[in-house]
Formats: C-alpha cells, structure tokens, sequence
C-alpha cells in the first residue's frame, strides 16, 4: 500500500462518516474500498428501525462495486465510531470479514483501521479471518 492511496482511501472514508444513517447506535461507519484497477468505492452503514436488515459500510462499499462488475480488489479502509468520532479503531464485524473472503485473496488484500490522530493499522484478511471459509471449500 503506497502512501498516496492509503491517505485517499482513510480520507474517502472519513469523508463517508457524513453520510451514516445510524439513527439506533449511533455508532457511524465510513469505508472505502481500492478495487484493482485503483477506483475507490464508498459505503456508509445504513440502519433500520427492523435492527436486522442493517448493512454495515464495509458491505454496502462491496455490492456497490460488485454490482457494477467489479470483482477485484486490493485493500477497504474502515474508520469510525460513537457519533462519528474516530477515537478508536472500528474493526470489521465477523459478517464483513466473510464477505471480503467472497471477493478478496485472504494472503493479499488489507484492511486498513485508522483514527483521527494519524495512527492507522495494517492487516491482511488473513490474519483477521483464520481458518476462513472460502471459495476453495
Ligand atoms: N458496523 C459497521 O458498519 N461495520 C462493522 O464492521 C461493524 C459495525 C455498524 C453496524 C451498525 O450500524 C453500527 O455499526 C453498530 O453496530
């Protein structure tokens, strides 16, 4: 991951924390996914006063690119926190970790966390989903 677009990807998104509906949690998402050929796609966690059908940013970021044809991908960036506040690092649930295994090579594609005090962390999908459930099964 070269700086450039790890900077673009932690700003595209921050900049999707605008857009969370997190009406129930308040706990708002931003994502933003680096497809292969170097397009971001964005994604914001969309709630429901249903609970369930709530789709986290990670996945909304996933089926808009999947459902634009794009299957590729390098590395998703995920920031957030409680009203939007990225003091922390927001992991992606268990949920998100298998659908990146839908589409992602688990030895290749990262998963960037970062805060808005610069820090960020760095780690293959691989290491975030042992033992995961693949296309190879
Ligand atoms: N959430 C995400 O958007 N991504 C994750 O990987 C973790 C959880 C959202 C879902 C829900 O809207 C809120 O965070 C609290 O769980």
């Amino acid at each position: 991951m070269d700086k450039e677009n790890l900077s673009a990807l932690i700003e595209a998104a921050s900049a999707q924390l605008q857009h969370s509906y997190a009406p129930y949690s308040d706990f708002k998402v931003g994502a933003a996914l680096l497809a292969q050929d170097g397009k971001i796609y964005t994604g914001c966690n969309i709630e429901n006063a249903a609970y369930t059908p709530t789709n986290c940013a990670e996945r909304t970021a996933f089926f808009k690119a999947v459902s634009e044809g794009v299957r590729d991908f390098q590395a998703i960036c995920v920031v957030g926190g409680p009203g939007g506040k990225m003091e922390d690092y927001t992991p992606p649930c268990g949920v998100c970790r298998q659908v990146m295994m839908e589409f992602c090579d688990p030895e290749r594609f990262e998963i960037i966390l970062a805060k808005d005090n610069g820090d960020c962390a760095i780690y293959k999908l691989k290491d975030l989903m042992p033992m995961g459930f693949g296309l190879s099964h």
